[in-house]
């Protein structure tokens, strides 16, 4: 079937840019969420419809808060780089983020390129060449970036206000209005010192972006095109594109000795060298208007993508312009916005340690919070909510069903359909798969992603309205009719492996094993048809897609999230960080509780539980199972024997299947390890622990 596509087809190639990560730290999910998870699965879609697209990222390695997070730890800004270059590739490939080419603006290649670039805009005369006096702080030896000169607000008295902005009231700010500057590195008193930059006359280009962006780009997402327009709006500047500074690609200009292009400018030709790295045909990319430019980022990239780097590529001449601009807002956790330096963040790279094979899980989550019009919020809970009743119980347990009463009624084939006993449920359901397949399409090409990823659970949901409906298990001999449903049941199936393809393709890589058909299934045009599966194909048993998450494994992530946090501010105040008090109880409430000493007589692992160990205890007057979230810090060998005290009479739980009767107590040392609190030598077991 091929399908005729108009929006796509205008379009001989796509090139897709995701913003570069600083190698300055790890990710976190709001990186995934805000940026790079929309532009995989907009790529996928792509690759999916066969269309030429080549995805693009790669760090960015140069500014200022490297060559300082380096002089911090004592070492090298490329140490600095390379230990994250290495963390940050790892954990968007594990997450399954599909770039062409994962760079590294430290790169021969984008020094070059980005050099090329600036003498093409100097030799051009494009430049301003400015002499002006910027505060430089004598005994770090180092010309000082707004944000690293710190001082008393002018407008709220927050004695806390960096050089760019006052983070209490908002106001953004100079260097020159604050009272009582400092040295942010040195807590010195900065001098003013004279320096020569090379500045790119942003009001030259205004009248050219005000028709580009406000007239001609009316499509562009609300936020992104009023972000734009207030920037016209108020005027632009002159911005200067150099800086002082050893670290980032020299100004290639003679008596330019110590100078740098500014990161900013650099960093987006980033897009450009990247892709020369990846293809010789780089420049049909770059060069070709039938090329379609799409650049996904966060918030805060949107002037430097839709203003500063059009007005450097329109000077410069001879590039494509995006086509579009699909920045998102902020992912909040847990209500609060990410902070890196508080350490209130989801790292990608823990994640994937903590919740291995579940990608999934979190770029489904993800997809579902997308902060496509406004920020968003990450919880754990509903984290575990979207998967344990979504994924879970919708796909999943629609997928298991239609594979285990295909294996159980149709001799582990796939049935054939009658035609001539068709009916309008059959027939609903098949427009249902149609309508899908349109409606993702739409969602997808217009970047509503999270639309998209609803449509495909919304058609899990009707596969199982139908199964129940149905109802084959009660069919007794009319083989038929359980072999229509079965049928449709399975050729549904393979549909969702073509629609969640973009958005989950961990999940549609094990569908494909469970139906045994090679990927090439996994074609869009292959979506809305009824012929996907042969009739009398033997299918895999079902494979488990998505496992529940538990409630202790939710607890320990919010636990470890208010614990790092309490221990980067505790490490800037000092402060050891202990739990507040709860609420005082009355002597009734605190008698409840039945307290008692047991020894550990023997311990297992839990399968597929990464933190947990089924304990058995003996009590004296009884043996019990307790299952306890240990797994990380003891191995079973090592603790049997043990004596422990142990919550007797809490109501029993299910965890992982096992039913755990009683709680053990542990408390932390100084090194976060959990240790027991044991009675001290020789108390009966079963005694009350008072
Ligand atoms: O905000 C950031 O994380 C920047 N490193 C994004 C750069 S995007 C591009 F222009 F390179
Ligand atoms: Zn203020």
């Amino acid at each position: 079937i091929i399908i005729l596509r108009p929006i796509m087809k205008k379009y001989k190639r796509h090139l897709v840019t995701a913003a570069l990560p600083y190698a300055n730290g790890p990710v976190h999910i709001g990186h995934l969420a805000g940026n790079f998870l929309p532009a995989d699965i907009y790529v996928r879609y792509l690759r999916a419809n066969n269309e030429d697209v080549k995805f693009i990222c790669g760090t960015d390695e140069h500014g200022v808060p490297i060559t300082i997070r380096a002089m911090k730890e004592g070492v090298t800004p490329q140490e600095i780089v390379d230990k994250y270059f290495t963390i940050i590739n790892d954990s968007l490939h594990q997450m399954g983020i599909s770039f062409d080419i994962f760079s590294r603006t430290s790169n021969q290649i984008h020094h070059d390129t980005s050099q090329a670039f600036f003498l093409n805009l100097y030799e051009k005369g494009l430049f301003e060449e400015r002499e002006s006096a910027q505060f430089f702080d004598e005994e770090k030896q180092i010309f000082l970036a707004d944000r690293y000169i710190t001082g008393t607000c002018p407008k709220c008295g927050n004695e806390n206000a960096y050089g760019d902005q006052c983070e209490k009231c908002g106001s953004s700010l100079s260097p020159e209005e604050l009272i009582n500057p400092k040295s942010a590195l040195s807590q010195s008193v900065p001098i003013k010192k004279n320096t020569i930059h090379w500045y790119l006359p942003l009001q030259h280009y205004e009248e050219w972006l005000k028709q580009w962006i406000i007239e001609d780009h009316k499509e562009w997402k609300n936020n992104v095109y009023g972000q734009c327009k207030s920037w016209l709006d108020s005027g632009l500047h002159a911005r200067a594109m150099t800086r002082d500074s050893h670290w980032g690609v020299a100004v290639p200009l003679p008596n330019a000795e110590g100078k740098v292009l500014y990161v900013w400018f650099d960093a987006p030709i980033g897009y450009i060298s990247a892709t020369k790295e990846l293809t010789p045909q780089w420049s049909d990319y770059w060069c070709k208007e039938d090329t379609k430019l799409v650049h996904f980022l966060g918030k805060d990239n949107i002037v430097f993508h839709c203003i500063i780097f059009p007005a450097m590529l329109k000077a410069h001449g001879g590039f494509v312009l995006p086509n579009n601009v699909p920045a998102n807002e902020f992912l909040n956790i847990e209500g609060e916005k990410v902070s890196t330096s508080r350490n209130w963040a989801v790292w990608v790279d823990e994640y994937l340690k903590d919740f291995p094979e579940m990608q999934d899980s979190m770029r489904y989550t993800l997809c579902a919070n997308m902060p496509e019009t406004k920020d968003n919020d990450f919880t754990w809970k509903d984290f575990q909510d979207r998967n344990n009743n979504e994924l879970v119980a919708i796909l999943g347990n629609f997928v298991n069903r239609a594979f285990v009463l295909m294996h159980k009624l149709c001799n582990g084939k796939v049935p054939a359909f009658h035609l001539d006993q068709k009916d309008e449920k059959d027939d609903a359901l098949f427009e249902k798969i149609v309508q899908t397949k349109k409606d993702i399409e739409t969602s997808i090409e217009n970047y509503r992603f999270r639309e998209g990823l609803f449509s495909v659970i919304d058609l899990a949901r009707k596969g199982n309205i139908y199964l129940q409906d149905k109802e084959p298990w009660k069919k007794g001999d009319d083989q038929i009719a359980i072999d229509n449903c079965i049928h449709m049941c399975l050729q549904l199936t393979a549909n969702l492996a073509i629609f969640m393809n973009p958005f989950l393709p961990f999940t549609a890589q094990k569908l494909c094993k469970m139906m045994k058909v090679v990927d090439r299934m996994l074609a869009w045009e292959h979506g809305g048809s009824l012929k996907l599966l042969q009739k009398g194909y033997p299918l895999n048993p079902p494979a488990l897609l998505f496992r529940k998450i538990e409630d202790e494994e939710i607890a320990l992530q919010k636990e470890k999230l208010s614990k790092g946090s309490q221990q980067a501010t505790s490490s800037q105040s000092q402060v050891t960080p202990t739990a507040s008090l709860k609420e005082t109880i009355s002597f009734e409430d605190f008698d409840k509780i039945d307290i008692r000493v047991a020894t550990i007589t023997a311990a297992e692992k839990v399968a597929k539980a990464d933190k947990l160990l089924k304990l058995t205890l003996d009590l004296g007057f009884e043996t019990r199972t307790v299952v306890s979230g240990i797994a990380l810090h003891y191995s079973p060998e090592e603790i049997v024997g043990k004596q422990v005290s142990v919550i007797a009479n809490l109501a029993p739980r299910k965890m992982k299947g096992i039913e755990s009767n009683g709680m053990i107590l542990m408390a932390e040392n100084a090194t976060g390890k959990l240790i027991f609190i044991n009675a001290d030598g020789g108390a009966m077991n079963g005694s009350q622990v008072k």
